[in-house]
């Protein structure tokens, strides 16, 4: 068995850092605070997939079809700012295209480039600790109770101005996890070297401060 060799030991190498977890847990939060407060580049790779969702669905084509998933990730030039990207449709079709391997091939290399860049990196997700970054010096896997997270993402919705049930959103965010779990081509997992950060009885500042504590731990870096 040969262990995965941590990056830290390259000496002149800024860290990786892994931030996995399940819709709504807070992973993104966590990892844009992680990425300020290290002064480390931050990519959210849910919105590579909602990329790709989203232009799928502006082109009219089918998530049902891989190869038409597959096409959209090469011509999509979709703004990170664009609104739609966190609509519940491009939710949607996201988690149903994220299952395609051969969409996850398309987007591997990028992922992977960034998490090589010499000054280090913060990346979230559902693999990175286990697939993109294995390698990476800390790796989070931040979640909550389904119930927990389905309130926040009530909130969120709310605060957008959309409606919503709870029952409604609880049953979505637990048909998402089943997705993310059950799909063969790089579920979401726990990696086994991840330290689990349970946000479910935390607020965001509370969140956001155990993570930084645990990065300055384990990094050696306050
Ligand atoms: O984190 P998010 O909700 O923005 O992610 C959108 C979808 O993309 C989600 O259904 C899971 C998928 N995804 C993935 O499969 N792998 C990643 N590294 C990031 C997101």
């Amino acid at each position: 068995m040969s262990a995965t060799p941590s990056r830290q030991s390259k000496p002149g190498r800024g860290p990786v850092i892994a931030v996995d977890g399940p819709a709504a847990s807070g992973k993104g939060t966590i990892a844009a605070a992680l990425a300020v407060h290290f002064g480390l580049p931050h990519m959210d790779t849910g919105l590579l997939y909602r990329s790709v969702a989203l232009t799928l669905w502006r082109w009219g084509g089918d998530p049902g079809n891989p190869f038409e998933a597959v096409r959209a990730c090469s011509e999509m030039g979709i703004s990170p700012e664009d609104p739609e990207l966190r609509s519940e449709a491009v939710s949607r079709i996201a988690s149903a295209i994220s299952a395609y391997p051969v969409v996850r091939a398309a987007l591997l290399d990028r992922q992977r480039e960034f998490a090589a860049l010499p000054g280090g990196a913060v990346l979230d997700g559902r693999d990175i600790g286990t697939v993109i970054a294995p390698g990476a010096d800390l790796k989070l896997f931040v979640t909550a109770a389904p119930e927990v997270r389905a309130r926040r993402r009530l909130k969120e919705l709310e605060g957008r101005g959309m409606n919503a049930t709870l029952a409604e959103v609880l049953a979505d965010i637990k048909a998402r996890d089943a997705r993310d779990v059950e799909r063969s081509a790089a579920p979401l997992d726990q990696a086994g070297d991840a330290i689990v950060l349970d946000t479910s009885a935390m607020d965001r500042e509370a969140a956001i401060a155990e993570a930084i504590r645990i990065a300055g731990e384990k990094l050696g870096r306050p």
